[in-house]
């Protein structure tokens, strides 16, 4: 998969960008605040229909044109892709309209709008057109940071290839968000003789539940496999082990911990097929039920899970330093294009924002000589890389790579 083209308008500090990418590897850098990671942002928001930090849409709109009067403002991100089988184009819109009208707050209303082949297409329809592995210098909080980051982690990345993935989480969430104002609404006494509506939405979670919670535990299942392998042989030598622990929500409930908790992520993991994992999502939920109208929500399900990375046995979140959280989060990355290759019969775009500088030499090393030998292999791939320094780039790695110059939201080619 390759991008050939990119264009941006009103995105971050891009007003305007045409960009055509060649094949292989290409090196953005420049100094500081210039546009390197808002471009590779732009390709993954493509992408996952999501920015990679947690944060509001409308602030991807470029400042300059908010401050024009206009009462609508589009921002808007294209890409010729180039897929296997055959080229597609893909745009997002991101419009504010009615400003300055009597809207809620005066300042307009926010919407996005997905088109491919200049059709209007639902959000969800963009996931799957493009895919990215994306790796910012951030990404080491996958490890230590809340579980939400790791849940949202497992959401984007399982989106971008399982399409009933996606479509059962949506389902899930719908029911969950009904499924707890009702909760809300009988923990305030509002409501009497809710039983048979609430045991009507408990039955509906669980059959969407059942899907996101095999699916998840089997994509962590492979991917510690192929992690594992990149750890123990390109990373640190054979002397650690890497697993990947799922964790279920309905034990950290305080009931169970630390051992006990990840070998029942493991028969999780284990657990073939889904009519046993729905039974057994049944039996929680029922378990739950006291509690969960005591407290007024859902205490129990996917959306309350969470999943570990464990070196040598021990959970490198409170006990990783940070060097080994890094090579660990690297060989989660490389894993993942591993997976989507293996899902998709394609390579995904891999997007690499600064990360040379956060490792030592022979992790550098490590991952430049993986990308490159990805670069040739296919012919096809395609890898985007930042740096604000190109020294720290060998040079058998800038003799192959394209090197752009990123200064101040434009694009050229480096002497
Ligand atoms: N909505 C926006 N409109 C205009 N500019 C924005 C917007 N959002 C962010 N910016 C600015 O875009 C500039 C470039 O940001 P970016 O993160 O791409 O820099 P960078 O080249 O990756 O720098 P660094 O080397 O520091 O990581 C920053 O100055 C940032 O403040
Ligand atoms: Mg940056």
């Amino acid at each position: 998969m390759q991008v050939r083209r990119l264009s941006l308008t009103n995105f971050r500090n891009y007003a305007r960008l045409v960009l055509d990418l060649p094949p292989g590897v290409v090196l953005l850098h420049g100094d500081n605040a210039q546009g390197k990671t808002n471009l590779l942002e732009a390709i993954y928001f493509l992408a996952t229909t999501r920015s990679p930090h947690a944060s509001v849409d409308q602030q991807l709109i470029n400042w300059d044109a908010l401050q024009s009067d206009d009462p609508v403002i589009a921002g808007r991100l294209e890409a010729d892709v180039l897929r296997p089988d055959g080229p597609r184009h893909l745009e997002m819109r991101l419009i504010i309209e009615e400003r300055g009208m009597w809207t809620t707050n005066g300042q307009g209303s926010f919407r996005r709008e997905a088109v491919i082949n200049k059709r209007t297409v639902r959000l969800m329809d963009l996931l799957g057109q493009l895919r990215v592995v994306l790796f910012l210098p951030e990404d080491v909080e996958l490890a230590t940071g809340p579980p939400a980051n790791r849940r949202r982690y497992l959401n984007i990345t399982l989106c971008q290839v399982d399409a009933e993935y996606c479509r059962e989480l949506s389902n899930y969430n719908k029911v969950l968000e009904q499924r707890n104002a009702l909760l809300r609404r009988m923990a305030e006494g509002q409501t009497r003789n809710a039983a048979d509506v609430l045991q009507v939405l408990t039955d509906k979670l669980v059959e969407p539940g059942s899907v996101v919670l095999q699916r998840r535990a089997a994509f962590l299942a492979e991917m510690a496999r192929l992690a594992q392998d990149i750890y123990f042989r390109d990373l640190i030598g054979g002397r650690e082990s890497l697993r990947l622990g799922y964790l279920p929500g309905w034990y950290t409930n305080g009931r169970k911990t630390g051992d006990e908790l990840l070998s029942e992520g493991d028969r999780l993991q284990e657990m073939p097929d889904r009519a046993t994992i729905a039974e057994r999502f049944a039996a929680e939920l029922a378990l739950a039920r006291a509690t969960d109208m005591a407290r007024g929500m859902s205490t129990v399900g996917p959306h309350r899970d969470d999943w570990a990375i464990l070196v040598n046995a021990k959970n490198l979140g409170p006990f990783g330093s940070r060097g080994q959280v890094r090579t660990a989060i690297l060989a989660l990355k490389l894993a993942e294009i591993g997976w989507m290759k293996a899902a998709t019969d394609d390579t995904p775009i891999l997007l690499l924002d600064e990360v040379s500088a956060e490792l030592d030499q022979h992790r550098r090393a490590a991952l430049l000589a993986y990308i490159l030998e990805q670069a040739r292999g296919r012919g096809t791939g395609q890898a985007l890389l930042t740096s604000t320094d190109p020294a720290l780039f060998t040079p058998e790695f800038l003799a192959v790579a394209t090197t752009l110059r990123v200064a101040g939201g434009r694009i050229e080619p480096s002497q």
